[in-house]
């Protein structure tokens, strides 16, 4: 059985209860399932590599204002049918990582989650959008598991840099302020924005990788030191009594 058809089954069995609200549980469900796969990722990236891919996750579930603009905009009447057969990103996870590398590296992480089913993913950091948008978005369906039934949900997971992040909050008020007729001299600024956004997430990542390669070296001289230390020995006091070993 599709998503689609699984939320319908769950909405009769609660026949009683308020449509909308049997919804909004199920998606408020699946947020929180996604949310802590992802702090269990982070966490295990801490254990194993001393080294957080996630900077913060922010999670929201759209407004039925928003829900039901959307299903205008696309031509559908207003249904709770069509708003979880049509609308993607009733819940939404924004995970925000420090770099565009551990972008793909969390984006795998969770390809490789067998429970997850990606339905789509759309790359806007290698095909940004003509506004200058940068982001990696990946449309999931998780299974909820209900007392009865289990019930596929999807998730629209945005992953970006914090600059990336700092932009796109930006051209949404801009974009909003001016519903989407914004002069073209502020177009043209975001999108130098969005640039200068992409050169310095360039620049911070081999900046980020120059300081792990200065780590490293210092930790292969002081691997260094302490095997001379501890083999060879350093001080006189530990050759004369070598010597003196010799000297028996
Ligand atoms: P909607 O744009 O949501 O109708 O659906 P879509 O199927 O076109 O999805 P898309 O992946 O293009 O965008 C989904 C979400 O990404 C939006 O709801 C925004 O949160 C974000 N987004 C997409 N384009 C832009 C953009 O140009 N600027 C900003 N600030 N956010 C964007
Ligand atoms: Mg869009």
């Amino acid at each position: 059985m599709k998503g689609e058809q699984q939320v319908e089954a769950a909405l009769k069995s609660y026949e009683d209860v308020d449509s909308w609200k049997t919804v909004i549980f199920l998606y408020n469900a699946a947020l929180k399932e996604v949310g802590t796969k992802l702090e269990i990722l982070n966490e295990e990236f801490q254990h194993v590599h001393k080294y957080n891919p996630i900077e913060h996750i922010k999670t929201r579930i759209k407004t039925p204002e928003s829900i039901v603009k959307k299903l205008k905009r696309y031509g559908y009447e207003t249904s709770i049918e069509n708003m979880v057969r049509y609308v993607n990103d009733i819940a939404g996870v924004r995970v925000i990582c420090s770099f565009t590398s551990d972008i793909y590296r969390l984006a795998e992480m969770i390809g490789n989650q067998s429970d997850l089913k990606v339905l789509s993913i759309k790359d806007y950091i290698r095909n940004p959008k003509e506004s200058g948008y940068k982001s990696y978005h990946m449309l999931v369906s998780v299974p909820i598991f209900l007392s009865d039934s289990v019930v596929d949900t999807k998730v629209e997971i945005q992953i970006r840099t914090i600059a990336m992040d700092f932009w796109a909050s930006l051209e949404h008020k801009i974009y909003y302020k001016f519903e989407g007729n914004a002069p073209e001299y502020i177009s043209r600024d975001l999108r130098d924005c969005a640039k200068m956004v992409s050169e310095l997430d360039e620049k911070m990542l081999s900046l980020n990788e120059a300081i792990q390669e200065c780590i490293e070296h210092q930790a292969n001289r002081d691997n260094m030191n302490d095997v001379l230390n501890n083999v060879i020995g350093s001080g006189p006091e530990q050759k004369s009594l070598n010597y003196a070993g010799e000297e028996k």
